[in-house]
């Protein structure tokens, strides 16, 4: 390692061990990730409060440090390589939800599935259909994830938000780009959100949330490793019917698959590669689009060393 590189990482280290970070140090993110590919982080920082995140970003903006920040790693892969910088994890979490006239507001770090079933149980619907979408209220609403019908930007009121220049902020729904699977909220932190619910009949939310977890249950494949849907739908269609359509179902490149239950996921069977998983992406890619002439677009975030 150059003398140049052995120095900052000597300066991070006392930086993260001086405030009491909680860090490691060539930590696996197939370990942090749902698809349980990607090589070792340089270093992996666990950050539960948000004055510790601002103290962060602007520690790695003064000394020009790559970083990159996750929450539930659910959507996202990471190169064979790992990533040589910082890896900041959200872990702010485990606070009470705090619902004042039917506004929820919630920390980032929470899961959503939990979020969603603990609203339900307080009579209040809106997050009901989110329930079977791993990872955090923040990962949703940084990649509007949803349903069929509904996005989770859809009773949202506003955000607050930490920028990488270390200021704090909030933002209202109104002035946040949604679109399909995107916000446009690359260049900050989400740490709380806001939403708008409505009363109703406890039991009849309570349903849906049986229902939605049933249908997920029977179309796409649960307890093994994967990254979530793949691709995003093209206008007007759905990308797992679209390879499902070219027999492509189980296909496989080394330990990465196409689910046989839902074409649009990608399992890693065991010990897959995010070489592999590219190559699949490609394989199927080009596939469809020989096809049908569509391009299709990945929604999981594919990330460079
Ligand atoms: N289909 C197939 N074969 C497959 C998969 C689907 O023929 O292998 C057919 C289905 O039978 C159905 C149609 O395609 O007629 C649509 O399938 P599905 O209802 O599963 O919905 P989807 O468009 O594939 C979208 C979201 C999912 C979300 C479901 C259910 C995207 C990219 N996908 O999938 O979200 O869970 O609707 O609401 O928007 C995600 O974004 O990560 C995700 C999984």
């Amino acid at each position: 390692m150059a003398e140049g590189r052995r120095t900052i990482n000597t300066d991070i280290e006392k930086f993260l061990s001086s405030e009491n970070y909680k860090y490691k140090i060539n930590e696996p993110l197939s370990k942090h990730t749902t698809l349980g590919i990607g090589g070792d982080a340089l270093f992996f920082v666990e950050v539960e409060t948000e004055d510790k995140l601002v103290s962060l970003l602007n520690f790695v903006k003064e000394n020009k440090i790559p970083f990159y920040i996750i929450g539930g790693g659910t959507n996202i892969l990471f190169s064979d390589d790992g990533f040589d910088g910082i890896i900041i994890k959200l872990a702010i979490r485990n606070e009470q939800l705090e619902i004042d006239n039917n506004v929820l507001e919630c920390v980032a770090g929470e899961f959503l599935s939990v979020v969603a079933k603990q609203t339900a149980e307080q009579g209040l619907s809106g997050l009901e259909y989110f329930v079977g979408i791993p990872g955090t209220v923040g990962g949703a609403i940084f990649g509007n994830a949803g349903v069929k019908e509904h996005a989770i930007s859809d009773n949202l009121i506003k955000i607050k938000i930490i920028d990488f220049d270390g200021n704090k902020k909030f933002l209202d729904r109104k002035d946040i780009n949604f679109q399909y699977r995107k916000s446009g909220l690359e260049n900050c932190v989400i740490t709380r959100a806001f939403f708008k619910l409505k009363k109703a009949a406890k039991n009849g939310i309570l349903d849906a949330i049986f229902q939605e977890l049933e249908k997920r249950k029977n179309s796409q494949p649960q307890g093994v490793k994967s990254a979530g849907c793949v691709f995003k739908n093209p206008a007007g269609d759905s990308a797992g019917r679209l390879i499902d359509s070219l027999n492509l179902k189980n296909y496989n490149i080394g330990e990465i698959e196409v689910s046989s239950k839902h074409a649009n996921f990608f399992i890693n069977k065991s010990n897959g590669t995010a070489k592999d998983m590219s190559a699949l992406i490609e394989f199927v890619k080009k596939k469809v689009f020989e096809k049908y002439n569509i391009e299709l677009e990945t929604e999981i975030r594919i990330i460079k060393r």
